[in-house]
């Protein structure tokens, strides 16, 4: 009988597009799903070169993959998860390799990984980015859990990511739930850069009127710059988009503003909190999404919160500046995901390599982009760089444009458009170049009220003061 070099289980869109793609590498994959309609299907989207099966028992399904077996899971995030692992239990054997690939809960992770080591089974967390396409031709992955099983996956893995200069957006990342600590931070960034450009769009059109078409080309031009990335991509892609509905002007015009989300960004934040890694521009990012909820309270206050334009900056000034300004608060960004990263390696450690961490960034995931290559020399030159704005070469790039952003930010506020994100990184920069904080006043204000103590700059010890 035929042995299968690897299992899915659940075949949704991603589920179905990976096993696709591990087909495609001439790797031979069996599908579990408990829909007939699905596991049947499957075999029909096969061409004559794929050798795959699908199956709606998992009895059968373990029964077909080559030992020791290498399973991935694509099933939603929480209870599914448990009841996927539960369903194959039975039939699975020490040795055997879980992979779960899914946005899992970074925590839900290592009480997987501890239960099933129990029983001598490897379970991994896995972040896929990249969405379906990414899935099906190429995506980023991120794998953590035990160094030497994840040579029986090393090979499909290796073959079905994307690439970049021929080499693998995959890599093992680290023990535990690394790969899925890694994936949502790359979320978070994500969300981050998301709401960077959401802002800039409405600066340009609500600030200064500027016609749809004429952003379009904006993003389209940055996206032939060093500010190419996916995200810029995307968005030069949606703001030529007809609406087929109306006939008049683009889709985006048609499209409410209230954001969803499905958690990975709050989990950035949740986490950055316990851990204390400053990320103040993903938190903006996820709370901007949140104010975006409240529309008829925003409705009513736009009504009665009126605000008079008395800005100067002329429309050609700003759309110079932004260029600069953007790229400003994009490296901004990653240094505050990349830092949280570096900062949770240490507190839960996942021994994360930051250069590996920016390589496989470079191409398949949402947060792609040019940038990504310098992130991947800097830690390259130094692997223990606290912090990308520490780097020689971007700390000079941050040094020169820093003019333009602390310009746009300006902007911004005298015309009343919201710049959380913006905001941020230019505070965030101006923090973390400071010396000195003004957080002293704030141990005295603590000592003053709740005798919590403080230290001198000028010599050793714990004092307290009677301020009275
Ligand atoms: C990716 C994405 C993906 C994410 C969605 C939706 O890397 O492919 O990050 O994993 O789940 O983009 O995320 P939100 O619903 O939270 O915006």
């Amino acid at each position: 009988m035929k042995e299968f070099d690897f299992g899915i289980v659940g075949l949704g869109v991603m589920g179905r597009n990976l096993l696709l793609n591990m087909a495609d590498h001439k790797f031979s994959v069996a599908g579990l799903d408990l829909d007939p309609e699905k596991a049947a299907s499957l075999e029909k989207e096969a061409s004559e070169e794929h050798t795959i099966k699908g199956t709606t028992s998992a009895e059968e399904f373990c029964g077909l993959i080559r030992k020791p077996r290498a399973i991935m899971l694509l099933v939603p995030a929480g209870k599914p998860v448990d009841s996927a692992i539960a369903s194959l239990l039975p039939y699975l054997e020490e040795g055997d390799v879980l992979v779960d690939g899914g946005n899992s809960y970074f925590p839900d992770t290592n009480r997987r990984v501890d239960e099933l080591a129990e029983k001598g089974i490897h379970f991994f967390g896995m972040g896929i980015s990249g969405g379906e396409k990414g899935a099906r031709f190429g995506p980023s992955m991120m794998p953590g859990g035990n160094a030497e099983a994840y040579e029986r996956l090393r090979p499909i893995f290796e073959a079905v990511a994307a690439k970049v200069n021929d080499e693998p957006c995959v890599t093992y990342l680290g023990k535990g739930s690394a790969g899925n600590y890694v994936k949502m931070v790359h979320n978070g960034i994500e969300y981050a850069i998301m709401q960077l450009i959401a802002e800039v769009y409405d600066l340009l059109k609500r600030g200064y009127g500027v016609e749809d078409a004429k952003i379009q080309q904006l993003f389209e031009k940055w996206n032939n710059s060093e500010l190419a990335s996916f995200l810029v991509e995307i968005t030069a892609g949606i703001l030529k988009k007809e609406d087929e509905v109306t006939g008049k002007g683009i889709l985006l015009n048609y499209i409410s503003d209230a954001a969803k989300a499905k958690g990975t960004g709050k989990w950035t934040s949740q986490n950055a909190m316990d851990i204390q890694a400053p990320i103040p521009a993903i938190n903006a990012a996820v709370e901007m999404r949140d104010i975006s909820k409240y529309k008829e309270e925003r409705v009513q206050a736009s009504k009665s919160l009126k605000w008079k334009d008395v800005s100067e900056t002329s429309e050609e000034e700003i759309f110079a500046d932004l260029t600069d300004a953007f790229y400003f608060a994009m490296i901004n960004i990653y240094a505050q995901g990349l830092a949280q990263l570096t900062i949770a390696s240490k507190e839960y450690d996942y021994g994360l390599n930051l250069e590996e961490v920016a390589k496989i960034w470079r191409g398949g995931c949402i947060i792609r982009a040019a940038c990504l290559e310098d992130f991947r020399q800097a830690y390259s030159k130094s692997p223990e760089l606290p912090n990308l704005l520490l780097d020689e070469t971007l700390g000079k790039a941050l040094e020169e444009k820093q003019a333009a952003a602390r310009k746009v930010v300006k902007t911004f506020i005298d015309k009343g458009i919201p710049a959380s994100v913006f905001t941020s990184t230019v505070s965030y920069f101006d923090s973390y170049r400071s010396e000195i904080l003004p957080t002293n006043l704030i141990q005295a204000q603590r000592d003053f009220f709740g005798a919590h103590k403080y230290e001198r700059n000028d010599k050793e010890g714990i004092f307290h003061t009677e301020w009275n």
